[in-house]
């Protein structure tokens, strides 16, 4: 695992960004799919940002790419502007030329009969398109990746969970309220991204730093998630000055 550390997030957003960018080339010039894993929060938008200036300015195509993303509310419906799918739409996909089939976002709408069959089969689907060449994620301060909140085992795979109450609270204010905030949600696992051949963390400001602290410098442990990526070999900590306080 490799840690970075930037001023702020404007430089090092726009170099994941790039990093992308030539991925996503080198799969169309082998005529290959690429494979992105994406999260949504506050991290990753200038990223995104910067994915969509690539295509309107210098015409990267996203014609090859099939994404599928960490983690949606539940229960949650589309339309809801809370929803994660709502947020990828915003921030990406209605500015950019993927195909609408190869987006994968959860459905936060799947019966509660349907929703064991149907985390199985997203994880399937990930498998039949070759598996996840790019993890983007964030963290929160519990120490998830995705909504794998403490506890989570490193062998976990999409599933539905209940959300860490210190969670719960750092949504709050999106949804007006504690109240509002949904109690459960469908998140990839630990194993799935861990099987993602390259990962990228990103974190950004000082109430990140101690969670960050942890992450990096503490014992693999169930209790802070996040530390599973210690065992990743392809990993980067993308972090500002802020984040990095506490090292
Ligand atoms: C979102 C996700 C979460 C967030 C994390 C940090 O899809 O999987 O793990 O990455 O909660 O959120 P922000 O970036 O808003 O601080």
């Amino acid at each position: 695992v490799h840690n970075v550390i930037f001023k702020d997030s404007q430089e090092p957003s726009i170099l994941v960004a790039q990093e992308i960018a030539s991925l996503i080339k080198d799969k169309e010039a082998n005529h290959q799919p690429c494979v992105l894993g994406l999260a949504t929060g506050s991290s990753p938008i200038k990223v995104y940002e910067e994915l969509v200036r690539m295509h309107k300015e210098e015409g990267l195509s996203f014609s090859n790419v099939v994404t599928f993303n960490l983690d949606e509310y539940y229960p949650m419906d589309k339309s809801n502007i809370q929803s994660y799918f709502y947020f990828m739409h915003e921030h990406l996909f209605n500015h950019i030329d993927i195909l609408p089939e190869n987006i994968n976002i959860p459905n936060g709408k799947v019966s509660a009969d349907d929703l064991y069959q149907y985390c199985i089969d997203y994880e399937m689907k990930i498998k039949a398109v070759g598996g996840l060449d790019f993890q983007l994620l964030g963290i929160g301060r519990t120490g998830h990746i995705g909504f794998n909140e403490p506890g989570s085992h490193l062998n976990s795979r999409t599933r539905n969970i209940t959300l860490d109450h210190i969670t719960r609270v750092d949504a709050a204010p999106a949804f007006l309220g504690i109240d509002n905030v949904p109690r459960k949600a469908i998140t990839m696992g630990i194993g799935t991204v861990m099987s993602a051949k390259r990962i990228v963390l990103l974190a950004w400001g000082a109430n990140k730093a101690e969670i960050v602290k942890e992450t990096i410098e503490g014992n693999i442990t169930p209790e802070v998630p996040a530390t599973y990526l210690q065992n990743h070999g392809n990993t980067t900590f993308i972090l500002d000055e802020g984040a990095s306080l506490e090292l």
